[in-house]
């Protein structure tokens, strides 16, 4: 069982020029489940980015440590892929050959490769779209491409920093559905951080609200809706009552987070 361990992560920047210094993360402790599904929400500079950061070993904790099953994170590895929002793709080059970067990159064999391209490619709904170059795809199909590209490596543990921010609300909800597939049929353990509430309510068994300076874990949710997610529409979810009262409550802890932050500068 590869479970994610994250233990007394701290990370404090310290700015060159002025020697002025950010606690961007204080005493972050959780463990993730193989399979689980987190998502997380917090106000602007609370942190978000540098712990996925962390986790996927781009940046180096100032202390505390991180493990993935028996290993010790200490920097980049194939256990753990990343999609970002929209713009990191190779635009010029076509959909295989962005989805297919990281077996290349490993010297996989063409034909090997070519058949687990078109395999996730299917997956996430882009069979027939091999050889279009990737700058003539809409907003989502890029994302679908992003997707593919991290699937097709099989990592234990997928990062994913705002992924559908950039999208139009009902491609948002195609994608937030395709999520919640993906995490069914692979049973990868996955963290998503986005801006939205609904979005974290529906893409969380766990969801982990962070509050700013220092960037810490406010509060823990376990919810039921992407489980829900996997059987129903979510925008029947949305109307549920449940719904609602989390949302209504999460809503009112961000707000006044904001207002303390606007009150302290
Ligand atoms: N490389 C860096 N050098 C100095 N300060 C940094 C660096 N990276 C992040 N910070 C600071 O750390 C804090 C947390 O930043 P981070 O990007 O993790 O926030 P975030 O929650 O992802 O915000 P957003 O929602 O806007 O993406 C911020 O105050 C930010 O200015
Ligand atoms: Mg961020």
């Amino acid at each position: 069982m590869a479970n994610l361990m994250c233990k007394d992560l701290c990370m404090t920047f310290v700015n060159q020029q002025t020697g002025a210094k950010v606690e961007a993360l204080k005493n972050i402790n959780f463990t993730l489940k193989k399979g689980e599904l987190l998502s997380i929400l917090g106000p602007s500079g609370c942190g978000k980015t540098t712990l996925l950061n962390m986790v996927a070993g781009f940046i180096t904790p100032t202390s505390g440590v991180m493990s993935l099953g028996d290993y010790f994170i200490e920097g980049p590895g194939a256990d753990r892929g990343m999609v970002f929002q929209q713009g990191a793709l190779f635009e010029w080059l076509t959909v295989a050959r962005n989805v297919d970067f990281g077996l290349r990159m490993q010297g996989v064999a063409e034909d090997k490769s070519r058949e687990q391209v078109n395999k996730w490619l299917t997956t996430v709904g882009l069979q027939g779209f091999a050889d279009t170059p990737t700058y003539q795809l809409s907003g989502g199909m890029q994302q679908r491409v992003a997707l593919a590209r991290c699937l097709v490596n099989d990592p234990d543990v997928i990062l994913m920093d705002e992924p559908l921010g950039a999208l139009d609300a009902l491609t948002r909800e195609k994608m937030q559905s395709l999520i919640l597939e993906l995490w069914k049929k692979t049973g990868k353990t996955i963290i998503i951080i986005t801006h939205s509430v609904e979005e974290a309510l529906l893409l969380g068994e766990r969801l982990f609200v962070m509050a700013p300076r220092p960037g810490r874990i406010q509060k823990e949710y376990e919810l039921p809706f992407a489980e829900w997610g996997l059987e129903r529409s979510l925008r029947d979810i949305k109307l549920e009552s449940k719904f609602s009262e989390v949302r209504e409550e999460i809503l009112t802890m961000i707000w006044n987070m904001e207002e303390e932050i606007m009150g302290g500068t």
